[in-house]
């Protein structure tokens, strides 16, 4: 019998000896395994300092960081970008403020709003037919709805998708500076985006605040991340909004790998992700004439592998199991698409791999749109009351006209098909059944 299952599960993951193409960024194997980490699993003692009250050797690490990327101060997370995302909503957000927002968002920044109250005013993807993806909100989008909403307390988008499409942040917060209201974003798969050859994170080209889940593309331990903040209104309450949230016992081993990783930023993080550009770069020109990729149009992650296993008539699941029977595990796969998160972390052997996988790739299938525009529906109860009502499950065939108590937010795309308080309709029932999804917890 198995005493430790899910030991056991991690090891004999690890036994397989795949080449890791998903987060974590330190990819398991970093220099991270001789930093004793484990031997620093310590807590808030007077040699230590304290996370949500920082004024010793954790403020000083952190102010690294803000240099590093330019912010005016930055926070460490130990509980990920949801924490980050928690706190930067709390310091932009009163009590039944308006937020600007893509539908192209996070399950926690649904949940986020609801419990502060916030009302999200939400601008739908547009579908690009011929990629079958949700396009990145655009500056004309925001400003139209900045337009309508002057009294909007803040615009909050999602930069990169899954997908690795980045919003214009330039163009958007200038906009957004126009109408005095600040720009959050959600750079969750974004931590690397100030190391390439030409900087492309969210805090250098302008936004208010940043979250960055710094341990998905980068050699820091999971759960690891950082909060950004460039415009000053936010630092002084900044702690207070994190604390508020996060567990009074943040893990040390998670901050100290965020340490070590600006030291290793600072040192070698440049030239170490240009050097992955490279790489990328070859793969993706392999992928591009074995068909693959199309050219990208709009801005895009350099680093992203984006594969439309669709042009070839087949779905994303099965090229993701071909791909893992050549020791390659990818990020994710859907309908249409093998995403793959590679890492300076990543050896030659790994890359190895993948060009053999990508250049050996010849299988017949079946092609599964999981893409699908689909409209937002009515609200019809708020967010915020919606999470504090009596619930129940059904089938969702029998939704049809009743309320949704949760958010549901297949990622990918990444857009939730329902969240809190909205009425499902006959196409909402055709996603969920798309997306598996069978039961649903509905109001009372
Ligand atoms: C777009 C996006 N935002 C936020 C998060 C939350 O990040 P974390 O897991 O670091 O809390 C994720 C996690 O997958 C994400 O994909």
């Amino acid at each position: 019998m198995c005493e430790t299952p899910l030991y056991e599960a991690l090891m004999n993951h690890k036994n397989k000896d795949m080449s890791s193409f998903h987060t974590p960024g330190h990819k398991c194997r970093s220099y991270l395994e001789d930093a004793g980490l484990y031997m620093l699993d310590y807590t808030e003692l007077k040699d230590t300092d304290s996370l949500f009250e920082a004024k010793g050797v954790i403020k000083k690490a952190e102010e690294k960081v803000a240099e590093l990327y330019g912010a005016k101060s930055t926070l460490f997370s130990a509980g990920g970008c949801t924490l980050c995302i928690q706190a930067m909503l709390r310091l932009a957000v009163l009590y039944n403020g308006k937020v600007i927002t893509s539908r192209m968002i996070h399950k926690s920044a649904v949940n986020t709003m609801a419990l502060l109250g916030a009302r999200p005013l939400w601008i739908t993807p547009k579908f690009d037919e011929e990629k079958h993806l949700f396009r990145q909100v655009t500056s004309h989008e925001i400003r139209e709805c900045l337009s309508q909403n002057k009294d909007a307390q803040c615009v909050y988008i999602t930069s990169p998708n899954y997908y690795g499409e980045l919003a214009d942040i330039k163009a958007i917060s200038s906009v957004c500076k126009e109408y005095d209201v600040p720009l959050l974003v959600d750079n969750a798969h974004g931590a690397h985006l100030g190391f390439l050859s030409s900087n492309q994170h969210p805090i250098y080209l302008g936004a208010s605040m940043v979250a960055d889940s710094a341990h998905k593309t980068l050699p820091v331990l999971t759960g690891g991340a950082f909060l950004h903040i460039k415009d000053e209104r936010f630092i002084k309450e900044a702690r207070y909004a994190m604390g508020l949230f996060g567990s009074t016992s943040p893990s040390y081993p998670i901050m100290a790998s965020l340490d070590l990783c600006q030291d290793w930023a600072r040192k070698r993080g440049k030239e170490e992700f240009i050097r992955l550009e490279g790489r990328v770069k070859e793969i993706k020109n392999l992928a591009l004439k074995k068909g693959f990729i199309k050219e990208d149009q709009g801005i895009f992650d350099p680093l992203r592998i984006c594969l439309n296993t669709g042009n070839f008539g087949i779905s994303g699941e099965e090229a993701a199991e071909y791909f893992r029977k050549n020791k390659i595990e990818p990020e994710f796969s859907d309908g249409g698409y093998v995403v793959l998160i590679p890492s300076p972390m990543n050896t030659d052997r790994d890359f190895e791999r993948l060009k053999d996988a990508i250049l050996g790739f010849n299988m017949n299938g079946t092609f599964v749109d999981s893409n699908r525009p689909f409209p937002t529906p009515k609200i019809v109860v708020s967010l915020h009351e919606a999470i504090f009502m009596d619930r129940e499950t059904i089938n969702v065939k029998n939704a049809e006209g009743r309320i949704s108590a949760i958010a549901i937010c297949p990622c990918p795309p990444g857009i939730p098909v329902l969240v809190p308080g909205e009425e499902i309709n006959s196409n909402a029932i055709k996603s969920l059944e798309h997306y598996g999804i069978f039961e649903i917890d509905v109001i009372k």
